[in-house]
């Protein structure tokens, strides 16, 4: 999903740097970044980036800070962020920040969140965000959503509407993609279903968009033995 329209890569909460080693092997962009807030990690990284790409074609950099504090302003050109792996109360936190440090400047952001995509979806509406792209993804047999999106930028295209459970990741085209959504959705009703039954949260209406997923989309839910 990360196509050659950028001049900056910023993988951020990129622990162990794999996911901006393996675009800095494929030479998408200029200039990758590599952002994490913890020194010892980012050390041995830069040791291993000197190791294996110090004659790249694209440059890397190395920024022990923390996410919210990204420096875009210093660089010049379209700029992406990247954050993967972290829990979707963190990367709403992260992005909110992001955003209202750069509130004129059009960013991308690619996000893989764990846990809280709803919530992490209505902030991304209620910033104004648009979608570019969002699939659904297995690995290691869990299932992650990967949402592509663009801070509210002046343009006359009209910018396509990020949906609070997705829009795109229902529409399945092959077996495999029809199984991965339904396992999700199924997945997801669940978990909701389990907050409204422990009652410390009033998760209906989440519920029930969920279940709308479904009509509209002729995904089956229910338990395997039904
Ligand atoms: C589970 S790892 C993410 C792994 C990687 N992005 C991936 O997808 O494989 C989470 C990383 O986020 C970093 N992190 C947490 N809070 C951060 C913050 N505020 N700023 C920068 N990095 C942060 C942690 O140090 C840790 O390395």
């Amino acid at each position: 999903m990360v196509t050659s329209d950028y001049t900056h890569i910023w993988d951020c909460c990129c622990d162990h740097g794999l996911l901006g080693a393996a675009l800095l092997k494929r030479h998408v962009a200029p200039h990758i970044h590599f952002v994490d807030v913890v020194p010892q990690l980012m050390s041995e990284l830069e040791k291993k980036l000197q190791h294996f790409y110090l004659h790249s074609s694209s440059s890397w950099q190395i920024h022990c800070l923390d996410v919210e504090a990204l420096p875009l302003e210093q660089y010049e050109g379209k700029s992406i962020v990247i954050i993967a792996g972290v829990g979707g109360d963190l990367i709403t936190q992260f992005v909110t920040a992001i955003h209202q440090s750069h509130f004129t400047t059009p960013i991308d952001f690619l996000l893989c969140p764990v846990y809280q995509q709803f919530t992490l979806r209505q902030r991304l509406i209620e910033l104004d965000f648009s979608l570019k792209d969002e699939v659904l993804i297995e690995e290691n047999r869990r299932l992650y959503e990967i949402l592509l999106v663009s801070s509210p930028a002046k343009t006359d295209d009209k910018p396509a509407k990020i949906s609070p459970v997705g829009e795109l990741i229902w529409q399945t085209n092959t077996d495999e993609e029809a199984k991965v959504a339904t396992d999700y959705l199924n997945q997801t009703l669940n978990h909701f279903q389990r907050m409204q039954q422990g009652g410390d949260y009033d998760v209906q209406h989440i519920i029930d968009v969920y279940r709308s997923v479904s009509h509209k989309h002729n995904i089956y839910i229910g338990s395997r033995n039904d």
